[in-house]
C-alpha cells in the first residue's frame, strides 16, 4: 500500500466522540501516521513482525500496522472507549489486532518486536511521554515514538537513550496538526514541531 492511500485510509477511521485532555487524547494526523508506518516498513521492522501500539486509542497505528502486513498486533490503551472504537475501526477495514486495556506502565507480554506509538507528549501529565518511551523499551528491541520537538526534550532523551545503553538510529522533525477539540483551546487549529524517534536495543530482538 502506498503512503498517500495509507494516509488516506487511515484519516477515514473514527475519532473518539469525547476525547479526554488529561488522558491527551489526540489522533496522531493521518500523514504523520503514515509516515511512520511507512518508515518502520521499509526499515523491515512491520511485514511479518508482532507489532504493539502503545495508547492506541481509536487505533490509527495499530490497524495501519495490520494494512501494511504485520504478523500480529496488538494495541493497548486506559480508554475502554476509545478501544471499542478501535475494534470498531479495525473490524471495516478488516484488520485483526488484539485490544486490550491496561495502562501502560503495567502492560506486560513477550515476542513483541517493534512498538510503535504516540504517546501523550506529557502536556498533562508531566513524564507521561517517558512513561511510555521506558516501557516500549523494556517490551520490544525497536521503537517508533513521538515527541514534542523542544530542545528540552531532545536533550532528555538522548541522555535517557545513553543512560538506557540503547541507540537512536533516526530523528526525523514533523508537522503535526491538531484540530480545536477541547475547551481550553482557542484557535481552529493547532500545529508545532514534533519528532519520530526510531530507537534501537542493543539486544534488539528478531
Ligand atoms: C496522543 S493519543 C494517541 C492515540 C492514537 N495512538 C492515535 O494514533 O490516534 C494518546 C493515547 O494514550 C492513551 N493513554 C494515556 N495514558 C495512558 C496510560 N497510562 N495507559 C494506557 N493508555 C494511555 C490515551 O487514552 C490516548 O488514547
Amino acid at each position: 500500500m502506498r503512503k498517500k492511500q495509507l494516509e488516506i485510509a487511515l484519516q477515514k477511521l473514527a475519532a473518539h466522540p469525547s476525547p479526554s485532555a488529561e488522558l491527551e487524547q489526540y489522533m496522531t494526523p493521518g500523514d504523520v501516521a503514515a509516515t511512520l508506518l511507512h518508515m518502520a516498513y521499509a526499515r523491515g521492522d512491520i511485514a511479518r513482525r508482532t507489532i504493539c501500539d502503545l495508547g492506541c486509542g481509536t487505533g490509527r497505528l495499530a490497524i495501519g500496522a495490520a494494512l501494511l502486513g504485520a504478523k500480529k498486533v496488538i494495541g493497548v490503551d486506559i480508554d475502554p472507549i476509545a478501544l471499542k472504537i478501535a475494534a470498531r475501526n479495525a473490524r471495516r477495514v478488516g484488520a485483526n489486532i488484539t485490544w486490550i486495556r491496561c495502562d501502560v506502565g503495567k502492560f506486560e507480554s513477550s515476542g513483541i518486536n517493534t512498538v510503535i506509538q504516540n504517546p501523550p507528549f506529557g502536556v498533562q501529565r508531566r513524564g507521561a511521554d517517558m512513561k511510555f518511551l521506558h516501557r516500549a523499551l523494556k517490551l520490544a528491541g525497536v521503537v517508533y515514538s513521538l515527541h514534542k520537538a523542544t530542545p528540552r526534550n531532545r536533550a532528555f532523551i538522548a541522555k535517557r537513550a545513553k543512560e538506557l545503553d540503547v541507540k537512536i538510529t533516526d530523528r526525523l522533525e514533523l508537522d503535526f496538526r491538531i484540530p480545536r477539540q477541547f475547551e481550553f483551546h482557542t484557535r481552529d487549529t493547532y500545529k508545532f514541531k514534533v519528532d519520530l524517534y526510531r530507537i534501537e536495543r542493543g539486544d534488539k530482538n528478531g
